[in-house]
């Protein structure tokens, strides 16, 4: 597949710029990234932490698209001209957050049931926008008919591309994504289109991608978070990266060492740390007594040695995943 692209999903509170640039620097695979959502405001205030992040001397490592999650036109088009303006040539839509706070005020998936007010929106902001527009989508809200009522609405309009979440919104990350329903969609859709959703392993890759011959673009997220080397892996056909525990503990360190530097304090550095520890502790299997040390450590210091330890003790099972046959990384990956 010699234009595949691989896109790395946003993941609110992992996927900022320090772990974008870190995982870009030490693992690569990646084409693009897409950012966490910016939600925009009636007052058109928006805060500095989310700008820091996009900005383009802080994202040196790869290029990215900024993300809004939205549903007033108008609010939109402020913060998305504010963005271009800072350097970015594409925004993307999120119509896909499944949470009940966010989806519950109409944004995000909650928004999908709505044809006639993503219809107006688009009307009203396409337009406007300094740039280029990208929604990211899952099928709908309770049901996949919401995206058969809005593609023809899609198709009206110049959209970059649709990233699509083979899930409803109801479902969050339960149950299967509807493979079924993805295919019908592309036989619909005039965009391009970016696959999204479960790609853990490079057997899945594989799977998917005899399935839906014609996409080139993917989009991965948990999987990659979980196993940095998959996107890599998809890159290069093959498993086969050596010293994979000596170099993913070389990106967790580098990951401590920049938090250090712009989080307000250890105890900051700690909480981020921790929450990324969901995703790693997938890399090595049994290391549910570590981890709970490790989540409970008080001090950076205590917390740096408790993940030596785990390092030490894993090394072997993280290592062995090398000689793991048949293009899956051996793991199995429950997010
Ligand atoms: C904790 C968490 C935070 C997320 N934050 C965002 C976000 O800010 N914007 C977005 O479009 N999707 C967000 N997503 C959805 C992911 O981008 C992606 O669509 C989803 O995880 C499915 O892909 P995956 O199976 O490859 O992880 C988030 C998902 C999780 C689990």
């Amino acid at each position: 597949m010699p234009d595949l692209k691989l896109y790395m999903a946003p993941i609110r509170g992992v996927t900022d710029h320090v772990f974008r640039n870190a995982f870009a620097e030490h693992f690569g695979g990646f084409d693009l990234a897409v950012a966490p959502f910016i939600p925009s405001k009636r007052d058109n205030s928006v805060k500095k932490k989310y700008v820091r992040d996009l900005w383009p001397e802080n994202n040196p490592a790869m290029p990215v698209i900024a993300q809004i999650l939205s549903n007033a036109a108008t609010d939109f088009v402020i913060l998305a001209n504010y963005i271009y303006d800072l350097g970015y040539q594409t925004v993307n839509w999120n119509l896909g957050c499944p949470y009940p706070m966010v989806a519950n005020k109409k944004r995000g998936s909650g928004l999908l049931p709505h044809t006639d007010r993503i219809h107006e929106f688009l009307e009203y902001a396409i337009p406007r926008l300094k740039g280029d527009l990208s929604i990211k989508l899952r099928l709908g809200w309770q049901t996949h008919e919401d995206i058969f009522r809005l593609i023809p609405v899609l198709n009206q309009f110049p959209v970059k591309e649709l990233i699509i979440h083979p899930r409803t919104g109801i479902q969050r990350y339960h149950g299967k994504p509807d493979l079924d329903a993805l295919d019908q969609c592309l036989g619909q859709v005039h965009h391009p289109v970016v696959y999204n959703g479960d790609i853990r392993t490079l057997g899945d890759f594989r799977r998917l991608s005899l399935r839906f011959g014609n996409l080139d673009r993917w989009m991965i997220g948990r999987g990659a978070i979980a196993d940095p080397f998959l996107p890599m892996t998809i890159k290069a056909g093959k498993n086969d990266v050596r010293d994979r525990a000596y170099l993913m503990k070389r990106f967790h360190d580098t990951l401590v060492d920049r938090y250090m530097v712009i989080l307000d304090g250890p105890g900051h550095v700690l909480n981020k740390m921790k929450g990324l520890w969901q995703y790693f502790s997938l890399f090595f299997p049994d290391c549910g007594t570590a981890l709970k040390k490790i989540k409970k450590s008080r001090t950076p210091e205590q917390y740096r040695e408790r993940v030596e330890m785990l390092f030490d003790e894993h090394v072997e099972y993280a290592d062995g995943m090398n000689k793991e046959e048949q293009g899956s990384t051996g793991m199995n990956i429950k997010i």
